[in-house]
C-alpha cells in the first residue's frame, strides 16, 4: 500500500533540509526521483541518497525566476520520460525582519518562491497528472499558516497562500484522480532555523517550551508522512494541511 515502486516523483528544494528527508523517502520506497534545486549542494545529495536502489537525478534552476521554472521542470519532466506521480515543493525561503525592515522587493521575493512558484510548479506538473487520471502534489504549508508568528510577515503571507492554494486546487482537481495536500512542519532543525537555533535570543526558550514532544523536529521526522501522501494508501486523502509539530499546535 505503502510501495512507490515504479513511481515518479520531482521534489524541489531537495538539495538540503526538509526535501532532501522526503526525497530520501520517496526513494527508498521504491520511486524514482529528480531533485530541482538552485544550489550545487544537490549533486552530493542525490549521490547519497541513489547510492543504493534507483538512481537520483538533478536539475539546477532557479524557483524565483518564471523562466528558469519552466526550463528545470520540463528538464525534470523529459528525464522520467514524461511521467510525474509525484510533486513535492518544498523549496522555500524565509526572511526574518520586522516589516519596517523587510524591503518590498524582499517581501515579493518570499512570495515569489514561497508561493507562486508553488502555483506554476502545480500548473506545469499538474498538466501531465491531468493526462494521466492521477497524481499527488504535496505543498510545503507551515506553523505560521496558523500563526503570525514574529518579523515574519512576507513568510507568514506566503504560507497562508500555500494552505488556500493546496485546498481550492484540491477542489479542482479531484475529479482527475489527483490528490493536493500540504504538510505544515513545527519546527525542524534546518538551516532554515540556524539563526533561531544558534542566537542568543529570546524566541528559542519559548518555542522549546511550547514543544509537547521535547524535540525539534529533523528532516526525517517527515519521511513517513511524504511516503504516505505519496502512496495508493492516500488515494482519497485530498485538501488536508497535516500538521507534524511534536504536537505544537495543539498546546
Ligand atoms: N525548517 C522548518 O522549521 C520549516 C517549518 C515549516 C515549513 N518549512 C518549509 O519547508 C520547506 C523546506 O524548508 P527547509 O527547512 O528544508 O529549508 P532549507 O533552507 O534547509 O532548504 C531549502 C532548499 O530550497 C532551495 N532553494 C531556495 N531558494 C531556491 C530557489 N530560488 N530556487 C531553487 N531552490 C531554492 C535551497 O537551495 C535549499 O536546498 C520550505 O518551504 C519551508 O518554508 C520549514
Amino acid at each position: 500500500m505503502f510501495d512507490l515502486t515504479g513511481k515518479k516523483a520531482i521534489v524541489t528544494g531537495a538539495g538540503q533540509g526538509l526535501g532532501r528527508g522526503m526525497a530520501t523517502a520517496l526513494h527508498d520506497a521504491g520511486a524514482e526521483v529528480v531533485i530541482i534545486d538552485i544550489s550545487e549542494q544537490m549533486k552530493h545529495t542525490a549521490q547519497e541518497i541513489g547510492k543504493s536502489g534507483a538512481p537520483v537525478h538533478t536539475v539546477k534552476g532557479n524557483l524565483l525566476d518564471l523562466e528558469s521554472r519552466e526550463i528545470a521542470f520540463n528538464k525534470a519532466i523529459e528525464i522520467l520520460g514524461g511521467q510525474v506521480d509525484i510533486l513535492i515543493n518544498s523549496a522555500g525561503i524565509h526572511d526574518r525582519r520586522s516589516c519596517m525592515d523587510l524591503p518590498v522587493e524582499n517581501w515579493s521575493r518570499v512570495m515569489e518562491i514561497n508561493s507562486t512558484a508553488v502555483y506554476h510548479a502545480c500548473k506545469i506538473v499538474g498538466e501531465k497528472m491531468i493526462k494521466q487520471g492521477s497524481g499527488k502534489i504535496i505543498n510545503m504549508a507551515s506553523m505560521l499558516t496558523f500563526f503570525g508568528g514574529f518579523n515574519a510577515t512576507a513568510y507568514a503571507a506566503s504560507k497562508g497562500a500555500v494552505a488556500q492554494l493546496t485546498k481550492s486546487l484540491s477542489n479542482e482537481w479531484a475529479g482527475y484522480g489527483i490528490q493536493i495536500n500540504a504538510i505544515a512542519p513545527g519546527y525542524m532543525a534546518t538551516d532554515m532555523n540556524q539563526d533561531l537555533l544558534t542566537g542568543s535570543n529570546e524566541r528559542l526558550p519559548q518555542i522549546n517550551s511550547r514543544i509537547p514532544a521535547k524535540r525539534w523536529g529533523t528532516p526525517e521526522d517527515l519521511g513517513g508522512v511524504a511516503v504516505f501522501l505519496s502512496s495508493k494508501a492516500a488515494d482519497y486523502v485530498t485538501g488536508v494541511i497535516l500538521p507534524v509539530d511534536g504536537g505544537y499546535l495543539c498546546r
